[in-house]
């Protein structure tokens, strides 16, 4: 099984990509050929200072280890260094309807959100769709707000066998029945835990490095503290119960704490007789119990540099094995190989 991921340097890793992606990565890690990497292309459609995603590339090469991604099995590499993605992302761009791309929820709310609306920003789930066809994966680890993205992968993919595949049928992607072919591009399937849903931000809203709503994983304690303290509440006081849903301090404990110890809570907020602050507290608490120790291990490693760039070096190494046997097959297909 082949199983490939990435998050965006656009900033600092927070409890959304960790329930949404890294807690998955490591858990998949061991079923599979994994490829996680360091989607610094799609971070261009945000940031606009070389420096600073360089400086997040390395941090979030930092994570990935620090969380006990394996570089001896896994591949971790950087995006840009495997120059096949943005080369299969114009294939995929010459056979995408114009109206799949619009119908994307992820470029409206971007936009809405004041991201400078790009072309870029507009194409950037065909250069999703590159990034995982192009290592003919099987299973992508994402959380809950890239479903549509797969969606539109899988489309591609089938757009693309379609107009290239003598005897495709898009019923049969793997050409199973007898006078069907099979497709060059494979149809990946989301990967999704039990009950997921998105991860709130201290705002209620998705949590999202672009919404400066996000418990980043790694910042400084005062930093923490000072975030967690100020999750939205209500006015309701101490004696009164609680509605767990006004505050996403709830869903945020249900990530963190046992079964038994969420349904005391529910007891708790049905009664009433404790404030926001105990839950807050609480939530702290959890919150250095689950990540202690990665923060410590990452702190060792942040002096570790050339072993880091060591890692990905290899990585994009034999990231570009699987990516140019695939593309060798692409160029095939649309007749821009070599004679
Ligand atoms: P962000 O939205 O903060 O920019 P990314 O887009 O880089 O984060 O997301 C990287 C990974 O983390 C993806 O798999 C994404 O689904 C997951 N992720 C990000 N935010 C959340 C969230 N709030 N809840 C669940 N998963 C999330
Ligand atoms: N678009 C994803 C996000 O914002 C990150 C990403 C880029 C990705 N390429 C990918 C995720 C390929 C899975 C597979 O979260």
């Amino acid at each position: 099984m082949r199983i490939v991921s990435a998050i965006q340097p656009s900033g600092r890793l927070h409890l959304g990509n960790y329930f949404g992606a890294l807690q998955k990565y490591i858990k998949v890690q061991e079923e599979g050929q994994a490829l996680f990497f360091i989607a610094d292309l799609h971070a261009l459609t945000t940031v606009r200072n070389g420096q600073q995603l360089q400086e997040m590339t390395y941090g979030l090469a930092l994570d990935y280890l620090a969380f006990g991604l394996d570089p001896k099995k896994t591949i971790l590499f950087r995006q840009s260094d495997v120059l096949e993605h943005t080369e299969l992302a114009w294939y995929l761009a010459t056979v995408a309807p114009m109206g799949l791309l619009e119908r994307a929820h992820s470029y409206k709310d971007k936009v809405i959100r004041g991201l400078f609306p790009s072309v870029g920003l507009f194409a950037y789930p065909i250069l999703m769709a590159a990034d995982i066809l192009l290592y003919r994966a099987d299973r992508v680890p994402v959380g809950k707000d890239q479903m549509q993205h797969l969606e539109i992968a899988r489309d591609l993919a089938n757009k693309f066998n379609t107009a290239y595949v003598l005897g495709y049928d898009a019923s049969d992607p793997e050409g199973t029945k007898e006078g069907n072919a099979p497709g060059i591009l494979t149809l990946p399937s989301p990967f999704f835990m039990k009950d997921e849903s998105i991860v709130p931000g201290t705002d209620g809203a998705k949590m999202s490095k672009s919404y400066n709503n996000v418990i980043e994983i790694f910042a400084d304690e005062a930093i923490i503290t000072k975030k967690i303290m100020s999750i939205k509440t209500d006015s309701s006081s101490v004696i009164e119960p609680k509605d767990m849903r006004v505050s996403p301090i709830f869903a945020l404990l249900q990530l963190l704490v046992t079964p038994s110890e969420m349904a005391d809570i529910e007891e708790s907020c049905r009664i009433g007789g404790k404030g926001y602050s105990t839950y807050k507290h609480r939530l702290l608490e959890c919150f250095y119990e689950t990540f202690r120790t990665v923060r410590q291990r990452r702190k060792e490693l942040e002096g570790e540099k050339g072993y880091v760039k060591n890692v990905l070096n290899q990585g994009a190494e034999r990231a570009r094995q699987y990516a140019s046997s695939t593309m060798e097959d692409i160029r095939k297909a649309v007749g821009t190989a070599r004679k």
